[in-house]
């Protein structure tokens, strides 16, 4: 998720570039979906990058995270308190009852894909544990069904917020979605909170990744003093779901689609 970038001008693209996007996307979605076969207790966030590494390679593609601001791995994998940009390591073991969020992007043909999931290593912990999931997850659909021609940026930024704190879940302020495209964050910024009705009017041709962050506490962030990793001001659990998605006349189309 962007930083707040700038505003600049949204790039439209053509159908052949969008199916460019599907097919580092669907790259994307293959190799989450195997990753999240994998999550068990004993494996380390470290085991996981290498393997989605491999992955990338064999299929044609680049890490699009990798060497992005400095950032060291091909995934970011952050488990329980932690948000997003978790650094993979081999010291980093999974146990039984984590929330593992995991976060890809890689480059194909010069187009990018980024997705990304939370699961549970064995099961949830908790039921709020579960919840917590379960309407990250809803939030991110909630927020890809107002993904349409000629509807606001805020109609979908809006809905998101409603389903989390509908169900009392914090939403995360300081990352937001992005559009991608030749770049992995592009204008416009993909907010998980605001106000239907407000900001760009979404047309035909936008690609955006739209990646609600969701707490059971409190939705202030620190940072880690490695720099990258994002961990909730209260040290409470935190789920990512995200997807990217092209706007069409019908509707949204999950370019990253399979893999939740
Ligand atoms: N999905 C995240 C994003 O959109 C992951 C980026 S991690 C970074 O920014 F390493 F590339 F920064
Ligand atoms: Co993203």
């Amino acid at each position: 998720m962007k930083k707040r970038p700038g505003s600049r001008r949204i790039i439209l693209k053509a159908p052949w570039e969008i199916e460019k996007l599907r097919a580092a996307n669907q790259i994307v979605a293959e190799i989450l979906a195997e990753l999240k076969e994998l999550i068990t207790s004993g494996i380390t966030t470290g085991e996981l990058d290498r393997i989605a590494a491999e992955r990338i390679k064999q299929k044609g593609a680049k890490p699009a995270f990798k060497g992005y601001h400095g950032y060291p791995a091909c995934t970011c994998i952050s488990l329980n308190e932690e948000i997003v940009h978790g650094i993979p390591s081999d010291k980093k073991v999974i146990k039984e009852g984590d929330l593992v969020s995991v976060d890809l992007g890689v480059i194909l043909d010069g187009y990018f894909g980024d997705a990304a999931f939370s699961t549970f290593a064995g099961s949830p912990p908790t039921e709020q544990a579960r919840k917590l999931a379960e309407v990250t997850k809803e939030a991110l659909y909630a927020g890809i069904a107002k993904a349409k021609h000629k509807k606001r940026l805020g109609d979908i930024s809006a809905a998101i917020q409603n389903v989390a704190e509908g169900h009392g879940f914090g939403v995360v302020r300081k990352f937001v979605g992005h559009g991608i495209g030749k770049a992995l964050h592009e204008p416009p910024e993909v907010p998980n909170f605001g106000t239907r009705g407000t900001g760009p009017v979404l047309r035909k041709g936008m690609v955006l990744a739209i990646e609600p962050m969701l707490t059971i506490g409190s939705y202030d962030v620190d940072i880690l003093d490695d720099g990258w990793t994002a961990v909730t001001g209260d040290r409470s659990l935190s789920a990512h779901f995200e997807h990217t998605i092209a706007i069409t006349d019908k509707g949204a189309d999950i370019l990253s689609d399979g893999f939740i």
